[in-house]
């Protein structure tokens, strides 16, 4: 059956997420506009078919009481600064009363993420599982609380699992040093495991969620439980011929100095199920080989 076409306001539809978000709900017939907070971000929505509204997720309050009527609205938008739970923050204040002045009351589907849980080790993490949030990113605890209890509006959270499209999203980094013939850095030891999900497989949750997502609950989104990251890193080694240059394995307060205090998580090892997305929403996940697909890439990547 398809879904009524909505009218959905998307913050960080030119993100790694977002994007592939935009791209699907466009798919699926509805009206997207994104928040652009540059003209090269406008011209990427329109790319994507969807349209812009000119802002910036720090500076609300230049936007939002402009805003169109929505249906729903997607948050994936982040700049990685260290100030960024006070933007959010300060987004939230003004963001969810304008919503909550619209009728019907809007979907808000906030994202929250794997790094939320901490290192699991051998548990795998669910929406049951309590947050134990690595520090950098502790303030989505209260945001994403907030957003579920509001009255303004009808909320659900997704956690994505860690991102990946070919050679891009959290593999970029493996790609260009295997390209370069450096030895590939990997954050943490080789039993560091990720959980990992194709962004569009994960764009399709995102859809699921917004169209018929229960209000006040969360799905968790990973197509693989947790892997290995050496055995990832391992991959694009063989796959571009540089075996021989080998893996080279960095502390996490190395790569916090290298990108900042939010690459720790990138040490930590996790895994996370998404049973519940896959029984109550019938995801289904078409990347459930991540070994495969990198090692079968084609040669110009
Ligand atoms: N990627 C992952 O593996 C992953 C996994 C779990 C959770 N998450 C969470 O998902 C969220 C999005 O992550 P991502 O990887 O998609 O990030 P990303 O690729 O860096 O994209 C960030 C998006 O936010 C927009 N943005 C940043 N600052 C903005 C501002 N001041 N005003 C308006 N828009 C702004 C960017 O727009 P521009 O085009 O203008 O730059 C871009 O569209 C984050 O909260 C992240 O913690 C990500």
């Amino acid at each position: 059956m398809t879904a009524p076409q909505r009218r959905i306001l998307v913050l960080g539809g030119t993100g790694s997420i977002g994007a592939a978000v935009v791209a699907e709900l466009v798919r699926r017939g509805h009206q997207v506009t994104g928040l652009a907070r540059s003209e090269a971000s406008a011209q990427r929505l329109s790319a994507m078919g969807a349209r812009s509204i000119a802002g910036d997720i720090a500076a609300p309050a230049g936007w939002v009481e402009r805003l169109p009527p929505v249906d729903a609205v997607v948050h994936a938008a982040a700049d990685f600064a260290s100030d960024m739970g006070a933007v959010e923050t300060r987004l939230l204040d003004a963001l969810l009363p304008a919503l909550g002045g619209m009728q019907p009351k809007p979907r808000f589907v906030y994202t929250g993420g794997c790094w939320l849980y901490g290192g699991t080790g051998d548990r795998v993490a669910d929406e049951a599982t309590p947050f134990d949030p690595l520090p950098e990113f502790a303030w989505m605890v209260p945001n994403l609380d907030r957003v579920l209890a509001s009255d303004d509006v009808d909320g659900v959270v997704v956690h994505p699992a860690m991102v990946y499209a070919g050679q891009d999203g959290v593999f970029r980094r493996f790609a260009g040093d295997a390209r370069a013939g450096r030895p590939i850095r990997v954050v943490g030891g080789p039993a560091v495991r990720w959980p990992l999900v194709h962004r569009d497989d994960l764009a399709q949750l995102y859809a699921s969620a917004l169209e018929r997502g229960a209000r006040g609950e969360s799905y968790c989104g990973a197509s693989v439980d947790g892997i290995a990251v050496g055995k990832i890193a391992a991959a694009f080694a063989r796959r571009h011929g540089r075996a021989e240059a080998g893996l080279r394995f960095i502390g996490a307060g190395d790569a916090a100095r290298e990108l900042g205090e939010w690459a720790r998580g990138l040490a930590l090892d996790q895994q996370m199920s998404s049973a519940k997305a896959r029984r109550v929403l019938g995801w289904r996940t078409l990347h459930c080989d991540p070994l495969a697909e990198i090692l079968s890439a084609p040669a110009q990547d």
